[in-house]
């Protein structure tokens, strides 16, 4: 019995301990990154892959949701869902053209009551409705509007517009009903 003396192990040399722990550590490793693959299925980083397309991947990123505005008054028409689905782009500063930006202020402080006639209010376009209010002069309308009248608060009830605006939008809605 020559080799008493030796450990078991079988290793003898440098180069059989270098083996051996290489095999220790890549063996492990491999079959790890195996298995995660497995369990995720693979990830590919290739751009050719459909599923990394811009359209696939802006499909997995899409919002569960989308918020769809519209009023929820009874006489709500096309004509006020179209105001309604305006206020969407209509962040202040959005506007481009000033009739855009009068349509945006009508939008988000005058339609809740004039698109809808609510609390007696003369409806956007409704001749009846804004014949004898024009006669009474536009100075009338602008005084009415910006100080309000009656169910109308001032501006409105959006008392950081400026009188100009507001003025502006009487015009609109004075257009609309001629
Ligand atoms: C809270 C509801 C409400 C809002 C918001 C509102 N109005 Fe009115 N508005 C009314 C009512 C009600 C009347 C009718 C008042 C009356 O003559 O009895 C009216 C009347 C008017 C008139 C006619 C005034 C007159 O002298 O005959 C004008 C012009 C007008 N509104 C402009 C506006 C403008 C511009 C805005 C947005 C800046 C606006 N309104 C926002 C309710 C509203």
């Amino acid at each position: 019995m020559s080799d008493t003396e030796e450990n078991s192990s079988g290793i003898d040399t440098p180069k059989q301990l270098v083996t051996v722990l290489l095999a220790a550590f890549v063996f492990p490793i491999t079959i790890v990154v195996l298995l995660a693959q497995l369990a995720t299925g693979g990830i590919s980083l290739d751009k050719n892959d459909p599923a990394m397309s811009g359209e696939a991947i802006a499909k997995r990123l899409k919002p569960v949701g989308s918020l769809v505005l519209t009023s929820t008054l009874p006489q709500a028409g096309e004509k006020l869902k179209e105001k309604a689905s305006l206020t969407m782009t209509m962040l202040p500063g959005a506007a481009s053209g000033d009739t855009d930006k009068v349509k945006v202020v009508y939008t988000a402080s005058c339609a809740a009551c004039h698109a809808s006639g609510a609390a007696g209010a003369p409806k956007l376009g409704d001749k009846k409705a804004w014949a004898p209010r024009i006669k009474s002069g536009n100075d009338t309308l602008y005084n009415s509007a910006i100080k309000g009248k009656k169910a109308m608060p001032a501006k409105g009830g959006n008392v950081s517009l400026s009188d100009v605006d507001v003025m502006a939008v009487v015009d609109y809605m004075v257009s609309q009903a001629k």
